[in-house]
């Protein structure tokens, strides 16, 4: 049963910004609408816009609009929480100004004095922001909490995200600091937890000895939508891989938590990321690296650009909008299988699986089908859209002889039909009201994640002008990415909309 959370303020820096219109604002929306916030949890928005609370509450009523057409009144109910303060985030006045409005909320609604502070600014305010909260005590939770929840990207390779974790760590315990990993708060992503740890039958299985090949992707149909800036500087590896997909690995290959609690599930995939074979050389990146940019193409139907045609796109761009990584475990558990991890943005379809392809019987009896079509069992777990898991398997058509054929056995979200899937902000956001970091990255992950992408994303750039392919949008990406895999007798699974059906 969920507790009654206490009373504060949240404290959303970057108010004026598109993740709090399309993200943040709708999801503490729904826990209202869900009666998991109370009246005594409020909101107040901070930027540098000089924007009054009934300017922001139009603003964020236009955006709550668009996912909640039918819930007007709710709505202004809602936004009566809701605030907002401009302030000069850059100087010591702008704070002052901040804290006493907060001080002014919190008389005037009697709240007790828990903060929950949430950086929705551009990553170089991470430093700026938290020292200038510690200088107002801001940070001390003698009077009740005050966290902190970080938005990705955090740092743009080890040396960085060191940095700024020694930087936060001077001023918040890391029981306080909460970096966001949106991936972790997907009700799927949680489910793998539950899939792997409640049912015994799938334990004996997982690993090396059963399992041939497993496939984590994220594959996109969206392009860039105005975000040229900063993609065109980071790329698909730090966008997507080094967090999202990552920690999905790292949940997929972890031994079993000593507790389901934050600190044994962090132990736990954290070891995944150390035990990471790391890339030392030329020849291992590539080797084991596959990336490429769109090209124009057709998808779903309509004629799009090539990625070098954005608008804020480099002219001579060797950004990857694709890539594809063959990592290795080096533990007992998973010696010698290869995790295939790809994301693209165009591609032809909007997937996120993970795909455990096993290993084929000793012994094909079944020449129809173990010969001719190899067949394997592969289960999937579908993350998004049209969620739930599949398992193949195959079984013999009534009648003489043995023809054989491959079947599904399928949980699909969608038979829940009475609830809707929540958003992953939704969870993570009340976890962070509620204290609770298990589903946020610690630092030491972080680094470690990093650590295992540096040595790929220096190479690429430095190399990325030979390095880098291309694949036309709507496809379902470079050939290259396919030979990778084939050199080894295997293949990507390529999904399509429908997951029941596919
Ligand atoms: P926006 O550029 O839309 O908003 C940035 C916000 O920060 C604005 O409210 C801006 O308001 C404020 N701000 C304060 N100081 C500055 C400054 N010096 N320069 C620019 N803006 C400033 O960004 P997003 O809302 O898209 O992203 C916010 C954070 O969330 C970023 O770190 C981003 O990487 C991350 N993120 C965003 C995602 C998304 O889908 N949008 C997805 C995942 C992560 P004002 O100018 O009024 O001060
Ligand atoms: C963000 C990336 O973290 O995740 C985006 O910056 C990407 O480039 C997005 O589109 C994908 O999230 P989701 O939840 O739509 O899979």
């Amino acid at each position: 049963m969920q507790h009654k959370l206490s009373s504060g303020i949240i404290v959303i820096f970057g108010a004026s910004g598109d993740l709090t219109a399309r993200k943040l604002l709708p999801a503490i929306f729904s826990l209202y609408l869900q009666n998991s916030l109370t009246e005594k949890n409020l909101i107040l928005g901070v930027a540098r816009s000089k924007l009054s609370d009934d300017d922001f509450r139009a603003k964020m009523k236009e955006s709550l609009l668009i996912e909640y057409p039918e819930n007007g009144s709710k709505i202004d109910e809602f936004l009566s929480q809701v605030f907002y303060q401009a302030i000069d985030i850059y100087k010591d006045k702008g704070y002052a100004i901040l804290n006493d409005r907060i001080d002014a909320i919190k008389k005037a609604y009697d709240l007790q004095s828990n903060l929950l502070f949430y950086l929705s600014t551009p990553p170089s305010l991470y430093y700026e922001i938290p020292s200038h909260l510690a200088k107002l005590g801001l940070n001390e939770q003698s009077d009740g909490y005050k966290r902190l929840i970080i938005e990705k990207p955090f740092g743009v390779d080890e040396t960085s995200a060191c940095k700024l974790n020694k930087h936060l760590l001077q001023y918040f315990d890391e029981s306080q600091l909460f970096r966001i990993d949106h991936y972790l708060g997907k009700e799927t992503v949680q489910n793998l937890l539950v899939f792997r740890f409640a049912n015994a039958i799938f334990e004996p299985l997982w690993n090396a000895s059963h399992i041939e090949n497993v496939q984590i992707y994220a594959n996109e149909a969206i392009g860039l939508e105005s975000r040229a800036g900063y993609y065109d500087q980071n790329g698909a590896i730090r966008d997507m891989i080094q967090n999202h997909l990552l920690q999905l690995l790292g949940i997929v290959a972890m031994e079993a938590p000593a507790k389901m609690d934050a600190y044994s599930i962090r132990n736990e995939t954290l070891k995944v990321f150390q035990s990471i074979r790391r890339f030392k050389t030329a020849k291992d990146i590539k080797e084991n690296v596959v990336v490429a940019q769109y090209e124009a193409g057709c998808i779903q139907g309509e004629i799009k650009g090539s990625y070098k045609d954005e608008e804020g796109v480099a002219a001579n761009s060797t950004t990857e909008t694709y890539a594809a990584i063959r990592f290795f475990i080096d533990n007992w558990r998973w010696h010698d299988v290869p995790f295939y991890v790809r994301t693209g943005k165009r591609l032809k379809q909007r997937a996120t699986e993970v795909v455990i392809n096993f290993k084929a019987t000793p012994h094909p009896f079944f020449s129809q089908i173990q010969k001719i079509t190899k067949f394997k069992n592969q289960l999937v777990i579908r993350i998004q859209p049209d969620e739930g898991i599949k398992l193949s398997f195959a079984v013999k058509e009534p009648g003489a002889g043995f023809k054989t054929h491959e079947v599904d056995m399928g949980f699909y979200y969608s038979d829940f039909a009475q609830k809707t899937m929540p958003a992953a902000y939704e969870r993570l956001i009340l976890d962070a009201l509620q204290g609770d970091n298990t589903l946020f990255a610690r630092n030491d992950a972080v680094e470690a994640c990093w650590n295992i992408i540096d040595p790929i994303v220096q190479y690429l750039s430095k190399h990325g002008k030979e390095m880098i392919h291309t694949y036309p949008s709507g496809s379902n990406g470079p050939k290259e990415a396919d030979n990778m895999l084939s050199e080894r007798g295997h293949q990507w699974r390529n999904p399509t909309s429908q997951f029941k059906n596919n």
